[in-house]
């Protein structure tokens, strides 16, 4: 893909988009949500037995709410204000907005024993901000659990290499306008990219799709093994 994009056009397309977005989780309108990847990220953080989580790029907190339900605390970010006010109207957890770019010099005064990224890793050097501040948002042995698009099964007609990416709202209600534009990474890549942050691999998902057989999403299962000197 030629066309060069910005990490703010990502946020500014998420701040258009808002309203729908808080609408269409409300009424269920992601099937592959419905029926693979909600419940893979769940399966995937309760494995661990966390007692206090980060849920980074939380939108409009669904999955905060879920955990929370569960009696874990929940403390989620998102660089979106209307997504946050909603998180903090309707759903259990702490809530503030905050950008993946301020993330390292936001004041938590704690540390968390597990991070979520669900799908909201989608730029280029904003992702990377988040990988590099991880280390330090981790207690020791800590864990992080990024879902994301499966790099072969998202791949499509383009070539298998880095790059931005153009949005689409495919599938999506009318109510949509200007998709968030998104940087394609190959597996190799997040692989370096978690190791040059110290993050060591624990398990990589793959849950398939029940219709297509095909992978809904990857699940990286990363922990900090070197947080205990950072
Ligand atoms: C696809 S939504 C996922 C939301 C939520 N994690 C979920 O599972 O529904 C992506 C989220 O990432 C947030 N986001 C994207 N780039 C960001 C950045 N640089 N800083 C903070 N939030 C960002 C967007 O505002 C949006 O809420």
């Amino acid at each position: 893909m030629d066309k060069k994009y910005t990490d703010s056009e990502i946020i500014e397309a998420w701040q258009i988009n808002a309203g729908p977005w808080i609408k269409a989780i409300g009424a269920g309108e992601i099937e592959s949500r419905l029926l693979v990847t909600n419940k893979a990220i769940i399966d995937a953080v309760l494995n661990g037995k966390p007692r206090n989580i980060l849920d980074i790029g939380c939108g409009e907190g669904w999955l905060a709410a879920e955990l929370s339900a569960k009696g874990i605390n929940v403390f989620g970010i998102d660089a979106v204000p209307a997504l946050i006010e909603r998180a903090q109207q309707i759903k259990g957890g702490t809530f503030a907005a905050c950008t993946y770019e301020n993330l390292s010099s936001y004041e938590f005064n704690r540390r968390f024993d597990c991070l979520i990224c669900n799908f909201s890793l989608i730029g280029e050097k904003s992702t990377e901000s988040v990988i590099a501040a991880a280390g330090k948002l981790l207690e020791p042995g800590g864990r992080f659990l990024i879902q994301t698009l499966h790099p072969v099964a998202a791949c499509g007609a383009l070539p298998y290499q880095d790059g931005w990416r153009e949005g689409s709202w495919a599938g999506f209600s009318k109510d949509f306008t200007r998709p968030a534009p998104w940087y394609f990474r190959t597996q190799e890549t997040w692989k370096n990219l978690f190791s040059r942050s110290g993050l060591e691999i624990n398990a990589i998902h793959e849950p398939a799709h029940p219709r297509t057989g095909n992978p809904a999403s990857v699940i990286f299962d990363l922990s900090n093994a070197k947080s205990a000197s950072q």
